[in-house]
Parts: structure tokens; C-alpha cells; sequence
């Protein structure tokens, strides 16, 4: 009986180790690689495979990251992207990569991927980096940031990071989906198309209206 118990308990801590795993990034390919055809009109989730007989090296490749992102917006940031859209090979893979580029003081601003972890990489420069844990607590966990220095972000949670060194600034972050999607708290919340209702803002932030009209106007 204790045996039988204790054998029970352990598969279900097994289960449990095994499912958090599974769920926590993209599924695993189940065969060497399944190269993304966009042109398929049969939709699945992530993409369907070109035929393997027609895969060449340069589906598993991209070149620029060795170029530095134009910071001459808003924010004084410049996300260039590597993920399945720019590398057909990344297809089923569960990763993928993009470089980062910060004017002097540029941010890039809160934000979230709903489908990844994120580890990012400081080549050049200081960041101020951080993240924020979910409700109740929304504690800000955050650390500033030198060259050669590495910082995760979980899945899900909203982070962000900021140039605060003299130059310019530029990291690598590596993500844990193919396509890890990128929501920007304030195009969200205060740019969708249509608008959230104003009022319905002014109660959730609880300040004016003209604030909210303000903010609505910038996104
Ligand atoms: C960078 O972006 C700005 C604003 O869009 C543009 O005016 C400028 O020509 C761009 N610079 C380069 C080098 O592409």
C-alpha cells in the first residue's frame, strides 16, 4: 500500500515536470526539420513543411545582424527580427533571435511575448533591464546591465530595457518560439484599432479623461 502510494505520488510529480515542460515553449519537431512553406494554402499551427528533397542551406539561414538597427524613432530602439517569418528553417524549431539597438537613452518599451521566454545579451554598452511579476504582487525585478552580461525574461511577463551607458547600446536576445509575438503595452492598450473605450480606460487607469484622450492621440 505505501509502495502503491508512493509510486502514485512520484508519477504524478513526473506528470507534472513533464507537462509544465511541454507547455512552456513551442511544441518539439518531430522529425529533423520542417522548413516553412508560406505559399501552402492548408493552415496549421506554425507552418507547412516544403519537401525535405528541396531544402536548401540557405533555409536555415540569415545574414545582417551584424548591421545596426535604425534608433531614429520615438523610443530610440530598433528590433531586427530573426524568427520564422525571416528564416523559413526556424519552423518547428521552438527559437529564435533578434538584435537589439539603442540610441542614448532609448528604451525599449514594456512589452510582453505571448509565446516566449527571452535571454538577452549585452555586446555593447549599459542597460537598465527588467521585468514585472504577476498580479498580486507586480514586484519589478530589475539590474543594470554591462557588456558581456546575460538576463532572462519568463514567458508572459511584461519587461522592458533602457540604454543608460554614454554611446550607443546593442544586445542579442534569443527567444524560446519560432514566433515569440510582441504586445507593446501602450500600442495595446491605448492604439488598438478600434480604440478601447475611453471611459472604460479612465476607470481601469483611474485618471481623467483628457489623459486618457491624451494618451489615445499618441498611439
Ligand atoms: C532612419 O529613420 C529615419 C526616420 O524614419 C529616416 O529619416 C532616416 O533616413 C533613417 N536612416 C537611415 C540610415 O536609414
Amino acid at each position: 500500500m505505501y509502495f502503491a502510494m508512493a509510486s502514485h505520488f512520484l508519477l504524478l510529480g513526473i506528470l507534472g515536470i513533464t507537462c509544465s515542460v511541454v507547455l512552456a515553449s513551442d511544441h518539439s519537431p518531430l522529425q529533423d526539420f520542417c522548413v516553412a512553406d508560406p505559399n501552402s494554402p492548408v493552415l496549421v499551427n506554425g507552418f507547412v513543411c516544403k519537401d525535405s528533397k528541396l531544402v536548401q542551406a540557405n533555409d536555415f539561414f540569415f545574414s545582417g545582424l551584424h548591421l545596426p538597427g535604425n534608433t531614429s524613432n520615438a523610443v530610440g530602439s530598433r528590433v531586427t527580427p530573426v524568427t520564422v517569418a525571416q528564416m523559413p528553417g526556424l519552423n518547428t524549431l521552438g527559437i529564435s533571435i533578434a538584435r537589439v539597438d539603442y540610441a542614448p537613452w532609448g528604451i525599449n518599451p514594456p512589452h510582453t511575448h505571448p509565446r516566449a521566454s527571452e535571454i538577452l545579451t549585452v555586446l555593447q554598452g549599459s542597460l537598465e533591464v527588467g521585468f514585472v511579476t504577476s498580479n498580486p504582487e507586480n514586484r519589478l525585478i530589475t539590474k543594470v546591465l554591462q557588456k558581456g552580461d546575460v538576463f532572462v525574461f519568463p514567458e508572459g511577463l511584461v519587461h522592458f530595457q533602457r540604454n543608460v551607458g554614454y554611446g550607443n547600446a546593442v544586445a542579442i536576445a534569443a527567444l524560446s518560439s519560432q514566433n515569440p509575438g510582441v504586445i507593446t503595452i501602450a500600442n495595446a492598450v491605448f492604439g488598438s484599432k478600434p480604440d478601447i473605450s475611453t471611459d472604460l480606460l479612465t476607470k481601469a487607469f483611474q485618471v481623467d479623461k483628457n489623459i486618457i484622450y491624451q494618451m489615445q492621440s499618441r498611439f
